[in-house]
């Protein structure tokens, strides 16, 4: 009885300090907030969204919790952006072509060959003309934190597609938007409207010919296997942006006044973060999409010239203010 007696005051003891032992090491978080990207778990993207909430949850001494939700699961671009209005989501990462449905200043940013490479984007975008979009997404209720790179898009296709020629009567996959449908139309494809989420099964089924991406986005959704001609007409060059509700930030302000900066700061880390791994990475899907069988098709100066030609109207029938706006692009 006695050595009972014993045994039970020792595990009690034993429960006791590993109690406490766990209470001194772990702190438990004021806010725990919800962040969201329709990319996989191991995509650039997703990756720096994890790197971001660990260095909020570091720099704010683990007062901030951030949590990554991959793969759509809260919901598509525009639902999620609409959520991130009202507060209901905290954080995101979308491609500027979601962005244009809220943000008119943003919409010039899918005119195709507006930027003639990465460098001269960047230049633009880390720059004046990037802050004033910044500037700009504020209008739209929620706050823009940092420009994510997302390379340049192809077109791709069920069938062999070699100029733009073949594209006639082809119905290919834009995003939500008007501007990237015009692109299309112009182009001689007939343009369907469809949720990223979507596209692989309307490719499946042919409910689309083709649709359009960088590499990344072509090998991780897999499009590749239904869809194996890659053009590389280099279209778009859609940059990505990182936003936060409004609500959220007032929150995070409400622990601490500095950890707004932090946050800001964090994004910018992030950001920078996520320019490297997209290198990475788009060698890797190239890669990995050629040796599975991929036709990739270069397109000649001269091809290519023609897929630039037949958007000029696009240029042409833009308002006084986007004009200035692109020619301040061109001049960058
Ligand atoms: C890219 C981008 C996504 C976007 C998708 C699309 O993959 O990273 O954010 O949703 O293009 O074409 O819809």
């Amino acid at each position: 009885m006695k050595r009972r007696l014993i045994l039970l005051a020792l595990f009690v003891l034993c429960l006791l300090g590993l109690s406490g032992c766990t209470a001194e090491e772990e702190v438990f978080p004021e806010l725990i907030l919800r962040y969201a990207d329709n990319q996989t778990e191991d995509y650039p993207t997703t990756k720096a969204a994890e790197y971001f909430a660990e260095l909020v949850e570091e720099r704010t001494g683990g007062k901030i919790r951030i949590r990554v939700y991959p793969n759509g699961q809260l919901g598509d671009e525009i639902s999620v952006y609409q959520q991130i209005q009202f507060g209901g989501i905290d954080f995101t990462r979308v491609s500027a072509g979601t962005l244009a449905e809220f943000v008119p200043e943003a919409e010039l940013l899918q005119l195709p060959y507006l930027f003639t490479d990465a460098d001269h984007m960047w230049r633009v975008l880390d720059g004046e003309i990037g802050e004033e979009l910044m500037d700009a997404v504020r209008f739209s209720g929620v706050v823009g934190l940092s420009w994510f790179e997302a390379g340049a898009r192809n077109i791709y296709t069920r069938t062999p597609v070699h100029t733009l020629e073949d594209l006639a009567g082809m119905k290919i996959r834009v995003q939500e938007s008007d501007l990237m449908s015009q692109a299309a139309r112009l182009w001689g494809a007939e343009p369907v409207q469809l949720t990223y989420s979507d596209v692989y099964s309307a490719l499946q089924t042919g409910k689309i010919d083709g649709a359009e991406n960088n590499w990344p986005s072509y090998e991780s959704t897999g499009h590749f296997e239904t869809a194996p001609y890659y053009l590389l007409s280099a279209h778009f060059r859609l940059p990505e942006v990182q936003i936060v509700s409004t609500v959220a930030l007032d929150r995070i302000r409400a622990i601490d006044e500095s950890f707004e900066e932090v946050i800001f700061q964090c994004a910018r880390e992030a950001a920078l973060y996520e320019r490297e791994l997209w290198q990475i990475r788009e060698a890797e899907s190239e890669t990995l999409v050629r040796e599975r069988g991929c036709i990739v098709t270069e397109l000649s100066s001269g091809e290519l010239e023609a897929f630039r030609l037949a958007v000029q109207p696009m240029y042409d029938g833009l308002s006084g203010k986007a004009q200035e706006l692109v020619l301040r692009i061109l001049e960058s």
